[in-house]
């Protein structure tokens, strides 16, 4: 058995906690909690709760909490949800400015002490967050990527499986572009076993459902009072296991565009192969030309915040 993987979350709170919890009771390796000094003691109790659920199901992980970023030395992959979740009313975007600072300082702390980690961000809006993130690392872009793609397609699985009443096992799901608001759920390439989801729900039933996965965070946080976690937890550790693994699953991602759907120079969602190099392929598919046109609306809208970050 080759040596034990190691895991840094960044960011101890609702989606650092799943984290940990997940990829302990997959065996991916062993985990370091990483929050500020004020909540160094929320990451050390998460870490010692865990272990303790290792000793009752009977898992081996070790996990640790900490405040001191020289504990990720060596970590193969980060996983980054520092910042803050939105609050009701609160778009993604207007996260922007508070987060882009707390991920600048996560990435020198990153750049420094775990040079060569595949780096994964969660934090929101998203598609800035990543492009922020390797900005300050000045990492390939292979190795830093965003969560997104992953999540939103488990969003539109689900209601898809729910409104025909089939196993969410049985749905595949694409979605593309910006993690917001204008990202791009495609029906052309939504199948329940291969069978066009166009085939088996209505037009209108489709749009709505449509609508309801592009504002599927918000409706969470408007259930909630905060974000999702448990979702946006299991697509990272999805991602995490590809690379760790080199399964090279292929799943949607934030990923670094050099050219792939006629953009270039911006992290957006799309189809990518995750393998122990990191996001190994970005997988191109056939659009229609609203789905074009609507993609292209969406990689706009990441530009503009591109830009904002720029100006920070
Ligand atoms: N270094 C490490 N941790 C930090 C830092 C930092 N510089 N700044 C803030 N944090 C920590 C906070 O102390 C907090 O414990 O990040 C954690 C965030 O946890 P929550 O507030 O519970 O937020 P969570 O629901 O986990 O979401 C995190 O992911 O989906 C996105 O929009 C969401 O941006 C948000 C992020």
């Amino acid at each position: 058995m080759g040596e034990r993987k190691k895991i840094a979350l960044i960011g101890a709170g609702n989606i650092g906690g799943e984290l940990a919890s997940l990829a302990a009771r997959r065996e991916l390796g062993d985990v370091i909690l990483v929050d500020i000094p004020d909540k160094e003691g929320v990451a050390k109790g998460k870490a010692l709760d865990i272990s303790q659920a290792c000793a009752l199901e009977g898992y081996d992980a070790s996990i640790k909490g900490t405040s001191n970023y020289a504990d990720i030395a060596g970590v193969d992959v980060c996983i980054v949800t520092a910042g803050i979740p939105r609050k009701p009313g609160m778009s993604r975007d207007d996260l922007l400015a508070i987060n882009v600072k707390i991920i600048r300082a996560v990435g020198a702390g990153i750049k420094e002490h775990a040079p060569n980690a595949f780096v994964i961000v969660i934090s929101n809006p998203l598609d800035a967050m990543v492009y922020a993130m390797q900005k300050v690392t000045g990492f390939p872009h292979n190795r830093v990527v965003g969560m997104a793609g992953a999540l939103d397609s488990a969003r539109f699985q689900h209601f898809i499986a729910d409104e025909l009443g089939v196993s969410t096992k049985e749905v595949g799901a694409l979605v593309l572009g910006g993690h917001g608001d204008t990202m791009v759920p495609t029906l052309s390439y939504c199948t329940v076993n291969g069978i066009p989801v166009t085939q088996l729900i209505e037009k209108t039933k489709l749009d709505a459902i449509v609508e309801r996965t592009k504002k599927g965070g918000g409706e969470i946080v408007g259930l909630m009072g905060t974000s999702a976690y448990v979702a946006p937890a299991a697509g990272a550790i999805a991602m995490a296991g590809s690379f760790l693994q080199d399964q090279k699953r292929v799943i949607g991602c934030a990923s670094f565009l050099t050219g792939q759907y006629g953009h270039e120079g911006i992290y957006m969602g799309v189809p990518s192969v995750i393998g122990k190099t990191g996001v190994e392929k970005i997988i191109e598919v056939e659009l229609t030309d609203d789905e074009k046109e609507l993609l292209n609306k969406s990689a706009a809208h990441v530009r503009d915040l591109v830009a904002s970050v720029d100006k920070l």
